[in-house]
């Protein structure tokens, strides 16, 4: 593939306008894979990771997804030193409200002061004066919506953020924060072999919220030989990973996947799901296979 193409293919997943007015193409980077074992610590291969976040922009990736917690700090430093100074069309979209006591280990906070200094914290590491998504991890059980949202409404009205997602929620939940404020998205747990997000999903693309299904490749069973994802990967000469990635930018406009890895490899492989045009057939043997599965 010529490098005009390659630098296409980003933008051949199509584009989708976060609150109206802030334009992504729609196949985006998860960056969470860049870090050590168990979502902690440094890189196995720093030099590696650094390639990959450079080749995603070659590839015509305007969404990086990331956290302060994925390392923690490791994937936001990353980020900055690999693309700093960024491409104005690039969107860093990070996320607080989990505190990582070590490897493999995630807790839930999301206190006032906590995510105050949070945000201070990924600001200073994306070398940023605002942040373009800044998404609430988690929800916390043990401290009042109002008082977590409120927060970022705070933070937002002092300009340091643009606009607010959510991540792991259920319709309820989005409406209740809806009351406080408007949210421009919605990363949940979503791939065509875990689709109990659907009704999530149903009300983003109803209501034009992006929605980021994270884990979009997590086909398991699916992608074993034999099985509904390898039989079209095999069809139309393609990765299972490549089909997974195109049912999921079929099946809503809405749907902005961040595919994750630390291999060029497979990164490019992941880009070429924009070029690819699933046909009604394939699709029916997709969704009846994983429903089988
Ligand atoms: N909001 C949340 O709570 C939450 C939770 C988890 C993740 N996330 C976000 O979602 C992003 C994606 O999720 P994820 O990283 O868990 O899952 P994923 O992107 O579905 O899968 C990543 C795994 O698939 C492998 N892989 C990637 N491309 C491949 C290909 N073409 N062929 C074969 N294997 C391939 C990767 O290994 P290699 O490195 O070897 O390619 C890695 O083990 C994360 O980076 C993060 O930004 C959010």
């Amino acid at each position: 593939m010529s490098t005009t193409s390659q630098k296409n293919l980003g933008a051949q997943s199509g584009a989708f306008s976060l609150g109206g007015n802030l334009s992504v193409h729609r196949l985006g980077f998860g960056s969470m894979q860049l870090t050590g074992e168990g979502v902690w610590g440094e890189s196995k291969d720093h030099a590696g990771a650094i390639a990959v976040l450079r080749r995603t922009i070659e590839l015509g990736v305007t969404l990086i997804d990331t956290a302060d917690s994925y390392g923690p700090e490791v994937a936001e430093r990353l980020i900055a030193e690999a693309l700093y100074p960024y491409p104005s069309d690039l969107l860093i979209a990070t996320k607080a409200g989990l505190m990582r006591p070590g490897p493999g280990q995630w807790v839930t906070n999301g206190k006032p002061e906590h995510l105050r200094s949070a945000l201070e914290g990924s600001l200073k590491r994306l070398k940023l004066d605002r942040i373009g998504l800044y998404q609430l991890h988690r929800i916390d059980a043990k401290v009042p919506l109002a008082d977590q949202i409120g927060t970022l409404v705070e933070l937002q009205k002092q300009g340091k953020i643009q606009h607010i997602g959510l991540s792991e929620v259920s319709v309820d939940q989005i409406k209740a924060v809806q009351k406080i404020t408007p949210i421009v998205s919605v990363q949940n747990l979503y791939n065509l072999s875990k689709r109990t997000a659907e009704d999530v999903l149903e009300y983003c693309t109803k209501h034009q919220l992006g929605f980021i299904p994270w884990f979009p490749l997590a086909t398991g069973d699916l992608a074993k030989p034999g099985g509904p994802l390898a039989r079209a990967a095999e069809r139309l000469k393609a990765a299972p990973a490549e089909i997974a990635l195109a049912w999921l930018l079929h099946k809503s406009p809405v749907m902005l996947p961040i595919p994750g890895t630390s291999s060029i490899a497979h990164l490019e492989s992941n880009m070429r799901a924009a070029a690819l045009q699933l046909d009604s057939a394939t699709i029916r043997e997709l969704e009846l296979g994983a429903k089988a599965a």
